[in-house]
């Protein structure tokens, strides 16, 4: 099911295709500190023209863990794209030395058409404000580990749900599970209409809120994102979000106690560092469960079985 196939979008994936790759992470768990040799003599790309931190990262140490390679430039800095190169040369020449390309891009569609281009699997690694399918894996594998399943789980989203493309790609990845979804933001900042409509007819239950106090009572899960203050085009607008909700101990009080607070990462200041020492905290520990989500992904990818 996941032989050469491309990443570009939560949606192309089924629950059997999740499950399967659920499967293989908590499998690769027990390697994600050594090493393996699992794709020794497999080249995998990293074409990132955005800055990134855990995602690049993470891609880096599951590919090595497992014994492969990793080429490839963060920021065009050093590469032919300052010489003018276009995004279509840069890619046909990375498919012609890698096995895989991880691609992450500002503008929306990149990876799409970086997939168009490369013969070899393309993943995108986040573009512009529309996806970020690896991270909903990572983030729906986060709550399969916690809770044994994500059936059944009553999940809040809080931030920024209209540019963070985190959380568009994890609305997609949530439609393949029976889930109850509060959207919990300013009008403003609610997920695009299309998003909202494509989730919906796939029968994804979800409610708007506009405070966290609202609904704290009943969430097993809250997802955390920064305003994305690079997505807006209205530095007006902006400023009206900045600040607009903050996660404090104050908040937890009503919490259930086996809650746990996902972020993506990186923070601002929407979640008060003091909660990091609380058992409910769960942002590092996701962070790090990257890494066998990213090895059983590429492990997937890259192997016939
Ligand atoms: C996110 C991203 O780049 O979209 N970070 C990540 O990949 N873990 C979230 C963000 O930038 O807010």
């Amino acid at each position: 099911m996941w032989y050469r196939r491309d990443v570009i979008a939560a949606r192309e994936f089924t629950r059997a295709d999740l499950e399967e790759l659920f499967e293989v992470a908590k499998y690769m768990e027990r390697y994600a500190r050594s090493r393996v040799d699992f794709l020794r003599g497999k080249v995998m790309a990293l074409a990132f023209f955005e800055p990134s931190t855990r995602t690049r990262l993470s891609f880096e140490t599951a590919m090595r863990r497992l014994g492969g390679d990793v080429i490839g430039f963060w920021g065009a800095e050093g590469t032919s794209v300052e010489k003018g190169e276009t995004f279509a040369d840069t890619i046909r020449t990375l498919d012609a030395y890698a096995d895989v390309i991880v691609v992450r891009h500002a503008h929306e569609g990149a990876a799409k058409l970086a997939a168009e281009i490369a013969e070899n699997p393309v993943i995108n690694g986040g573009d512009g404000s529309s996806n970020h399918p690896t991270q909903a894996m990572l983030d729906a594998y986060v709550m399969w580990r916690e809770f044994g399943a994500v059936d059944g789980l009553n999940i809040g989203l809080v931030g920024d749900l209209r540019h963070a493309r985190t959380v568009n790609s994890l609305l997609e990845a949530l439609t393949n599970f029976n889930v109850k979804v509060r959207l919990i933001c300013p009008e403003f900042l609610r997920p695009r209409a299309e998003v909202l409509d494509y989730v919906q007819s796939r029968g994804l239950k979800v409610s708007f809120h506009t405070s966290i106090d609202e609904v704290i009572g009943d969430l097993d899960v809250i997802y955390v994102v920064r305003i994305q203050r690079e997505r807006f085009l209205d530095p007006l607008e902006y400023e009206r979000a900045k600040g607009s909700y903050r996660i404090t101990l104050e908040t937890l009080k009503r919490a259930k106690r086996s809650l746990i607070i996902l972020h993506p990462l990186p923070r601002v200041d929407e979640i008060d560092h003091r909660i990091d020492a609380t058992p409910h905290a769960r942002y590092f520990k996701q962070a790090e469960l990257g890494v066998p989500l990213r090895m059983s992904l590429l492990y997937l990818i890259l192997t016939s079985g």
